[in-house]
């Protein structure tokens, strides 16, 4: 097509740009970090942990080695022991339900919302039974599911509460961060993520000291001192030259946030007419930070390839539903279980929404989305 040979084409990510943005400043933080001699854990990490659970308004923040090990060391610090039931959404990357199995507990599934895709709190509130220990929201695209909600379902039973939001950095709803009002908050910093290291790495933030306590103990084999071990832990310790690639780019994440927000907004105008196109809705679209911006169209796989084929790369997250996955296999669910989840698994398309997006690209992809679908 000739639009593919004269412009080049718009990708989901642009990884060049947000280095060209850092500058400098990342190549001279590994050095440092390289100098120092302390490559695990020290104080990139120790700093990067602070600042981090500051803007989240959080007491506490305790780096991992990744967001999955956030999500695992999380459950069990909240004390999810195996066999315990917990509830969490089917729509969501394999991790959120894989880190659940992972410690022997089992994965029970309620449907999502139809029109913003996160977990509904009526099914939550359905699937309730003296086996459930905890509820696993995951904030899904970078918006925040109802923690108010969630957080009176679960005080009321008495339940843990820990939040997925490997996809919300810096994300608000009804005023408040991931890991605020959830016992624990989890996130990923996989080089796609609104904030990515350079490698892998993740966090937990908490408000609570023995939770915080707890976390610390379990990222170092259940260690509260050298060569003293009180409970069987992992390594899952954060390496500081992640920590120092955080912490030179967590200043310009808010920025980046609002860049995706206003991206976003444009979208929205352009698709608010459209029978076709049809964008999630946006609970709160001033906290959302749009780590994916997702629309519901029909034919998904012919608009998808018409897209690439005129130089707009687009992504499916995801296009299956965690419980009709092989590995979900003995967790005993089936197709039709979850008709949200889905739907939605069949129609999501997800559009570059990165910060580093010219206007003239944003219309374009506008322009190809209204063409082809
Ligand atoms: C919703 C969700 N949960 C968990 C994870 C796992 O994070 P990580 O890849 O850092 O282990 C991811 C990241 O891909 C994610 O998107």
């Amino acid at each position: 097509m000739s639009t593919v040979d004269t412009q080049p084409v718009i990708a989901p990510l642009d990884l060049a740009a947000e280095r060209a943005e850092v500058g400098s400043a990342l190549g001279e933080a590994v050095q440092r970090v390289v100098a120092s001699g302390q490559y695990v854990l020290g104080p990139e990490v120790a700093s990067f942990e602070q600042e981090f659970a500051r803007l989240h308004g959080c007491a506490h923040g305790v780096g991992m080695a990744s967001g999955t090990d956030a999500l695992v060391l999380g459950l069990l610090a909240l004390g999810v022991k195996a066999g315990d039931h917990v509830l969490t959404t089917p729509f969501s990357f394999f991790a959120t339900a894989g880190a659940i199995a992972w410690i022997g507990a089992v994965p029970r599934f309620c449907d999502v919302e139809a029109d913003s895709a996160l977990l509904d709190c009526n099914a939550v509130e359905a699937a309730l039974t003296d086996k459930v220990t905890c509820i696993l929201p995951v904030h899904l695209y970078g918006q925040l599911a109802d923690m108010k909600r969630l957080r009176a379902i679960a005080d009321e039973r008495k339940l843990g509460l820990l939040e997925d939001g490997a996809q919300a950095h810096m994300a608000v709803r009804d005023g408040i961060h991931c890991g605020e009002l959830g016992d624990a908050g989890t996130f990923s910093f996989y080089p796609t993520k609104n904030l990515g290291a350079i490698g892998e790495g993740g966090i937990v933030l908490c408000q609570d000291e023995d939770v915080a306590q707890n976390l610390r103990q379990l990222r170092d084999h259940g260690s509260p001192g050298k060569y003293v071990h009180t409970r069987v832990g992992t390594n899952s310790r954060l390496h500081a030259i992640q920590a120092a690639a955080l912490n030179v780019k967590l200043p310009h994440l808010a920025g980046w946030n609002d860049r995706r927000r206003e991206v976003a907004g444009r979208y929205d105008e352009a698709f608010a007419s459209s029978a076709s196109v049809r964008p999630l809705t946006s609970v709160d679209a001033k906290g959302h930070v749009y780590h994916q911006y997702t629309v519901r169209v029909q034919d998904r796989e012919r608009v998808q390839k018409r897209c690439m084929e005129q130089g707009v790369a687009t992504g499916v997250h995801y296009p299956q539903p965690i419980h009709l996955q092989e590995a979900a296999a003995e967790w005993g669910y089936t197709a039709g279980d979850f008709p949200n989840a889905e739907a939605l698994a069949n129609e999501v398309l997800c559009l570059p929404v990165h910060p580093f997006l010219k206007d003239g690209d944003v219309q374009r992809v506008i322009e190809t989305l209204l063409r082809v679908s």
